[in-house]
């Protein structure tokens, strides 16, 4: 199927860099680790594995299927799929909605990650003393510009990818920094792990601890697992748009799935047992990697500065290719035969840095942090939504139509292929997973998660 634009991405290899560049991000590397730590290390892995295999990759075989089927954006892929019934456009609305809260608060922690990229280079963090990293950040992230600026430096660099196009941009970027991303990740492991003590670290991140695996954790298992995989808002519809045709989506979501898991847990490897060896607090929380690492680093000597650098270019690359997944939702949904796609490009950036730049001056102590909703700073309350509300919602208004609504026979087809590909039995066990599984797991952790 053709998409609207007629890009697409070339060749299955650059679909899988695309997509996983799009799931790999901070989610990962900086959210996974303490989100893991917080909520009983090894336990709380044994849940996000299951949710990870069953319920995020069953989803993102649904965005699959929805968008290469359709080849449209999420606002008109839903009604393409059950003309009679316009109102489903509402589920690709929230959807991209919500992908435009996350973007936001994503621009605010790759703002700051940027320049943790550039203190690492210049030298600032390593001639800061270990007691001040805590002060260090707080003064940053709560002044007023500086991480505006860095905020909106990353913002040109996404705008700059999508304007160069789906191929060309997102595709050739992605097949690029993914390879240097696990190269640059698999060093870190390497120093962590041959460090003095490093068994403690990976002890706290694999011995299961069950006791600290609240309802409360459970939900936050499923929140990072959807998020991390970015899927349940519509991004997968659309890079599903630009998959080709004889893609296998089936193996193709396996890779995306497998990569994407397996580089949090490498972070986790690379994170825990250099914060143990160094006798530093694993529950850090969110300030985790910009608090406690840099102390870290500097505990190493004169090649610190070299990890320092090394990790907060990762995360700052990592990052990127997850925005532009963001951003290119949100263009090819505005682009139409009136707006361009640049224009469009620009016109949400503008848009969607306001907000971000709200959410920074209502971080920690910033110059909005006294304005409230709900009892809640602005950042605090975007990241709530955007980490553990917003996105089983929207997952399970996706997986319901495509489970209850959409035509098996039409699944199956889009699946296979028009059955050149064989799946053998697992037209089946997909089915059950999508119709049954799926929905009453999502459905089950969400009411828990939120009466609790
Ligand atoms: N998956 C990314 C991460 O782990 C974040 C992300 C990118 C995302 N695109 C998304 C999350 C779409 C939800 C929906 O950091």
């Amino acid at each position: 199927m053709a998409t609207k634009s007629g890009e697409g991405f070339s060749s299955s290899f650059g679909a899988i860099m695309a997509a996983a560049g799009s799931a790999v991000g901070l989610g990962n590397i900086w959210r996974f680790p303490y989100i893991c730590g917080k909520y009983g290390g090894g336990a709380f892995l044994l849940v996000y594995i299951c949710f990870v295999f069953f319920i995020g990759m069953t989803l993102m075989m649904s965005e699959f299927v929805i968008g290469r089927r359709t080849g449209e954006d999420p606002m008109k892929a839903y009604p393409k799929l059950r003309p009679h019934k316009p109102g489903w456009r509402f589920v690709g609305l929230a959807g991209l909605f919500t992908c435009f809260l996350i973007l936001a608060i994503y621009l605010v922690i790759s703002g700051w990650t940027l320049n943790y990229f550039w203190e690492s280079l210049n030298g600032t963090l390593a001639g800061i003393a270990d007691g001040d990293f805590g002060v260090h950040f707080n003064d940053f992230a709560s002044s007023p510009f500086r991480p505006v600026l860095f905020i909106v430096l990353f913002l040109v660099f996404t705008t700059v990818v999508i304007i160069g196009g789906v191929e060309k941009g997102i595709e050739r970027v992605s097949k690029l920094l993914m390879p240097i991303l696990v190269v640059l990740l698999l060093v870190l492991c390497v120093r962590s792990l041959t460090l003095d003590g490093a068994s403690a670290g990976i002890a706290y991140l694999f011995q299961p601890d069950f006791s600290k695996l609240t309802g409360e954790g459970i939900l936050a298992a499923l929140g990072q697992a959807l998020f991390s995989l970015s899927v349940g808002m519509g991004v997968m519809i659309v890079y599903g748009s630009y998959l080709p045709v004889d893609d296998n989506i089936l193996k193709t979501s396996v890779w995306i799935t497998v990569c994407d898991f397996a580089i949090a847990v490498l972070s986790g490897i690379a994170i825990f047992p250099a914060v143990f060896a160094c006798g530093q607090d694993p529950t850090g929380g969110p300030g985790l990697v910009y608090q406690v690492l840099p102390m870290v680093f500097n505990s190493f000597g004169g090649v610190g500065r070299l990890f320092s650098i090394v990790f907060f270019l990762l995360l700052s690359l990592a990052a990127l290719t997850s925005a532009i997944s963001l951003l290119e939702a949100l263009t090819q949904w505005l682009s139409n035969e009136k707006i361009s796609r640049t224009k469009s490009a620009v016109l949400m950036s503008v848009a969607v840095v306001f907000l971000a730049v709200v959410a920074s001056f209502s971080f920690g102590d910033g110059i909005w942090s006294g304005v409230k909703i709900g009892g809640m700073q602005m950042f605090d309350l975007l990241d709530k939504l955007t980490g553990t509300i917003l996105p089983p919602i929207c997952a399970l208004l996706t997986i319901i139509f495509f489970g209850w609504f959409m035509k098996k026979d039409d699944i199956i087809d889009e699946l296979s292929n028009h059955g050149t590909v064989k799946i053998g039995y697992f037209d089946v066990f997909y089915y059950f997973l999508v119709r049954l599984v799926a929905p009453a797991a999502l459905l089950i952790v969400l009411i828990s998660g939120l009466i609790n």
